[in-house]
């Protein structure tokens, strides 16, 4: 029996966001792409930050708004987290050497992949923010074996 490859999880507060991303953490491996997709302050950033910490990461977790990208080694990972809302096209692309970071190593989580749609690989799993007002609604989907297996690896 295949598993859906796809779920849905309300997130009334932060607090769930946060409680969420201390399960997604523990599911992740070498060389994934997940697409962070959502609004202005639907939580992408909240969940990277919290799964960082969740990992071990005792520093500061800043956006990429200016940077674009952001790197990180903990737990045995390589992490990388972009903010692509800035990106300006594939001049920059290549110039930033954004090609080589998704090397099948890196676990990459972005957000605003549709900014460099075309230039960007596929993802592997994608968690869409949805605003509620105060609350949020998390659409999870699995496009590739490998996403598969995290979402299917989920704690309780
Ligand atoms: N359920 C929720 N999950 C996450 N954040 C929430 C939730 N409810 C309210 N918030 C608030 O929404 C904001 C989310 O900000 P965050 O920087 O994580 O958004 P973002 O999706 O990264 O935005 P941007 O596209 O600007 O980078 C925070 O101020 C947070 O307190
Ligand atoms: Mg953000």
């Amino acid at each position: 029996m295949h598993e859906p490859n796809h779920s849905r999880i309300h997130l009334p507060d932060e607090a769930a966001t946060i409680a969420f991303a201390t399960r997604f953490a523990r599911t992740l491996r070498p060389g994934l792409v997940i697409y962070l997709r959502g609004d202005l302050g639907a939580g992408k950033t909240t969940l990277v930050r919290a799964l960082l910490q969740t990992l071990g990461y005792t520093g500061r977790v800043k956006s990429p708004t200016y940077t674009l990208v952001e790197q990180y080694t903990v737990a045995g990972l390589n992490l990388r987290h972009f903010d692509l809302y800035r990106f300006r096209g594939a001049d920059e692309w290549e110039s930033a050497g954004f090609r080589d970071e998704f090397d099948g190593i890196n676990v990459c989580l972005v957000e605003w992949p549709e900014q460099a749609s075309g230039l960007l690989p596929p993802a592997d799993i994608s968690l869409t923010f949805q605003i509620l007002q105060d609350e949020r609604e998390l659409l999870l989907h699995a496009y590739t074996d490998a996403g598969q297996q995290c979402l299917n690896a989920l704690p309780v």
